[in-house]
């Protein structure tokens, strides 16, 4: 299990543990905090950053590996698509089958629209079933959604768009109960009320989970009642480009069936991007939490069709990625795990934070105790901090993390590795990606007006950090809108003579910019995908 040096350091942490537990450790000040993010946090690494050189957001800075995407030609550049051929003709396509848009897709069935899902991998293969701490909702008597919303516009720098953010947190309530009805197995004391925890930079605990595993719950719900409607759903097929009218409206997209490499075309009157995030862009070379298929692909889609992107730069890295053992390295430990009580510890056993200060001053404090102040516990793989997960035993009695946080134990039961017994070892991993597509609050882009984005394709919901159970909440929120909104755009919408214009267009600016890179865009699959088209 652990190293002969893990376990010098593990009897210094439990040494300090019946101390510890007698204080809380100190917040830190505004100016503490922003001095450490700016020191610290990955999103501060000027070198990792590239200028954006064409298109709505020329002259912005994003991600190099993000930038060297948008700085790629279409997939479709030289191939010779019949638009006329029209494989599938909907009111509403849903790219993406996570929970957005699955409950886009759902919702726009009840109103009544024809709809379809497309997606590249199968439904429910998505960050949506990834996620494990909870969803936020004020719906408890001592919270409110105005509670709600400060702490969420201020965990986010003040940067949230408010008729975004409003939305979230006036619609939070109504999701779980949305949720709830379709069979979503909330956690529930002996009287059915909803059990709610903290998060990070929460000031109510307003955590709804199904222990730690409320992702896989929700999505299994959603994808049960995508089914159940019998509305239609294409796998294994990536949308690879946008297609649009002599209006500028969007048209539909160009699907690549990812077994033959067949180009379909699906002609809509609405679009929703729903594709997720981007963590298998693995920026600055972090390991990631994220699903298999976050390779920001609608970001590319919308892009290129004239969408621009809004707080494109900024990144969450998750405070508490396994660090070991390295089999799992990256994968997601629950902030749960420190909601139930758990301090992160350095090498010498001292609680060096708070364990809820917001995810990003939480990835830059540990960043720096494995740096600058040379206080983690070397790993195979680099380094890490403890997580003191024996505290939740002793804090909420024997059984708390079976009970709690089942997926966590077994994850780590499978490595030899007790953590009711032992603590664990952490260090940030890529997450989230806290900027995307430009949306007004109806849910539809500035440019076009029958293209919407939902989920985590979306920037500007939670501003420049996004605190725990936020995002669970905006697919639901977002998700539902966008599928309600599309279906009622679509009675009005007439689809003009389909084109694929703006790819040429595309190509004419990179070439005048220098910009020939010989690679294509979106990319689907990430880089060390063994089977690629
Ligand atoms: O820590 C977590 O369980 C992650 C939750 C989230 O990203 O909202």
């Amino acid at each position: 299990m652990f190293t002969p040096e893990m376990m010098e350091s593990v009897k210094k942490v439990e040494a300090s543990r019946a101390e510890r537990m007698k204080t809380e450790a100190r917040r830190m000040t505004a100016e503490e905090k922003d001095e450490l993010l700016k020191e610290f946090h990955p999103d501060y690494r000027t070198e990792a950053f590239t200028e954006i050189k064409i298109g709505p957001n020329k002259g912005q800075k994003a991600p190099e590996e993000l930038v060297h995407l948008l700085h790629s030609n279409s997939r479709l550049l030289g191939e010779e698509i019949d638009l006329d051929k029209v494989d599938y003709d909907v009111d509403v396509l849903v790219i993406g089958g996570g929970g957005a848009g699955a409950s886009a897709a759902i919702e726009a069935n009840e109103a009544g629209a024809d709809v379809m899902i497309v997606t590249k991998l199968r439904i429910g293969d998505a960050n949506t079933m990834m996620a494990e701490g909870g969803i936020q909702a004020a719906d408890k008597e001592n919270d409110s959604p105005v509670q709600h919303y400060l702490d969420a516009f201020g965990g986010g720098h003040f940067a949230a768009r408010p008729e975004l953010l409003k939305r979230l947190v006036m619609e939070a309530p109504d999701a779980i109960q949305w949720l709830n009805e379709l069979g979503v197995m909330f956690d529930k004391d002996e009287n059915g009320r909803m059990i709610t925890t903290h998060g990070g930079g929460t000031s109510r605990k307003r955590m709804h989970a199904c222990k730690d595993y409320s992702g896989a719950e929700i999505m299994r719900t959603l994808r049960d009642e995508v089914l159940n409607r019998q509305i239609p759903v294409v796998e294994f097929t990536a949308a690879v480009e946008l297609i649009k009218d002599e209006k500028g409206q969007v048209a539909g997209a160009v699907l690549q069936n990812l077994e033959t490499g067949d180009y379909l075309v699906a002609r809509a009157k609405t679009v929703i991007i729903a594709t997720g995030g981007a963590g298998r862009m693995h920026y600055q070379g972090f390991p990631t939490s994220n699903h298999y298929g976050a390779t920001a692909d609608g970001l590319i889609l919308g892009y290129r069709a004239g969408a621009p992107l809004l707080y494109q730069d900024t990144i969450q890295y998750h405070p508490t990625g396994v660090a070991f053992p390295s089999q799992i390295y990256g994968a997601l430990v629950t902030e749960k795990v420190r909601s139930l009580g758990a301090q992160l510890i350095n090498v010498e056993g001292e609680a060096f934070m708070h364990p809820l200060e917001t995810r990003d001053v939480a990835a830059a404090g540990i960043i720096r105790e494995c740096t600058a102040r040379g206080k983690g516990v070397d790993t195979p793989l680099g380094s890490g901090v403890w997580l003191d997960t024996p505290m939740i035993e002793e804090l909420g009695g024997e059984g708390t993390i079976e009970k709690r946080i089942p997926a966590m134990l077994r994850m780590y039961l499978r490595y030899d590795i007790d953590m009711r017994k032992v603590p664990i070892l952490v260090y940030p991993t890529l997450h989230y990606q806290n900027g995307g597509l430009e949306i007004g609050g109806d849910g539809f882009t500035k440019v076009m007006d029958n293209l919407l984005v939902a989920g985590e394709a979306v920037g500007g919901i939670h501003g420049r950090n996004r605190l725990m159970g936020n995002s669970l909440l905006d697919i639901i929120v977002f998700g539902r809108n966008a599928g309600k909104a599309a279906a009622a755009k679509a009675k009005q919408v007439e689809i003009g003579t389909m084109n694929l214009d703006h790819i040429q267009a595309y190509a004419e600016e990179l070439k005048e910019a220098g910009l020939e890179t010989g690679d294509v865009s979106p990319l689907l699959l990430p880089k060390y995908a063994r089977h690629q088209r």
